[in-house]
Parts: structure tokens; sequence; C-alpha cells
């Protein structure tokens, strides 16, 4: 597996090259990541790829039914390909503007530090994605949509990527 080299000071947003070369790489190796692949349909299923002092990856699987809700990540970026199926991604502007995009199997994109968005499953077969962050989760924000635009409703502290809001 590549170990990322990420060029950023402790202070400065992370440079989407590294991560974006991450995960494809990573998308690639088909053989690092295909062991990790499981399903519940009772939860979404996550496991960690690979963590060094500024990126985790994560595996992510998605059935019918299944998604996150609205989340930043905090003070990290990240960036997300799809390495089987379909699932969808909500970005989300201030005003609550919701922008939908459908991602299938070797689609990138980058989720800037700040930036809302939603993932779901999308499709008609299973879904498996990998989301590289830096630096590392450590704390995400949900919203919901108000008239007002996105409102923020509750800070988890926690490294676990893209999980269900429990109140
Ligand atoms: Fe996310």
């Amino acid at each position: 597996m590549p170990t990322p080299v990420l060029h950023r000071t402790r202070t400065a947003a992370p440079d989407p090259g590294p991560l974006l070369d991450l995960v494809r790489a990573v998308a690639a190796d088909t053989a690092a990541w295909r062991p990790h692949v499981r399903f519940d349909a009772r939860q979404r299923c996550w496991s960690r790829l690979l963590q060094t002092d500024d990126v985790d990856l994560w595996l992510l699987t998605w059935l019918p039914g299944q998604q996150t809700s609205l989340h930043d990540h905090g003070e990290s970026a990240a960036a997300v390909t799809v390495l089987t199926g379909t699932i969808e991604e909500v970005r989300a502007d201030r005003d609550g503007t919701l922008t939908r995009e459908h991602l299938t199997v070797g689609d990138t994109v980058w989720v800037p530090q700040g930036a809302v968005h939603d993932v779901a499953h999308a499709g008609a077969g299973p879904a498996v994605s990998l989301h590289a962050y830096s630096p590392r989760l450590t704390r995400m924000t949900y919203y919901d949509v108000g008239r007002h635009g996105l409102r923020a409703v509750r800070t988890v502290e926690d490294d676990q990527p893209e999980h269900e809001e429990t109140p």
C-alpha cells in the first residue's frame, strides 16, 4: 500500500493531489481492499486500511437505504473514490442549496475542509468506496437545512468516518 506524502503545514489546508493519488492507487490495488469488504444490512460497515500521522484511509460499504446525514469533517479534507457500485454525494451550500451527484466506479471527488455533504447508497447493487482524510478525522458536525440555510445540530468528537448521527 502506498504511503502518502503530504505537503502541508499544521495550519494549512491539505493539498488535494496526494490524497487523490492515494485513493486512486489503492483503488487500483484490488488485493489491498477486497479482503476488507463486508456488508451488513443492519448498519454500514467501515474498515481502516491505513493510518499515518496525517492521513486516515477507510473503506466503506453501502447497501440500499444506507446513508450518512449532512455533515462536515471538522478540520479534515477528504478524497473519495468509488470501488464498486454507485453512491450519491450531496453537497450543501451555506444557504441550504443541495447539489446531488451520482458517483460510479472510478469517480473520485475532493471534499475540502469545511464542505458539508451527505453520502448515500445509489443504484441497484452494493457499493464500496474509499475515503481518505487529512488531517486525520477527529470531529464531525451534523447539519439540517432550515428556512435560513444550514444549521449545525450536533458535533461528534470521533475518528470514525461517515457514521450516522446518533442523538
Ligand atoms: Fe463525509
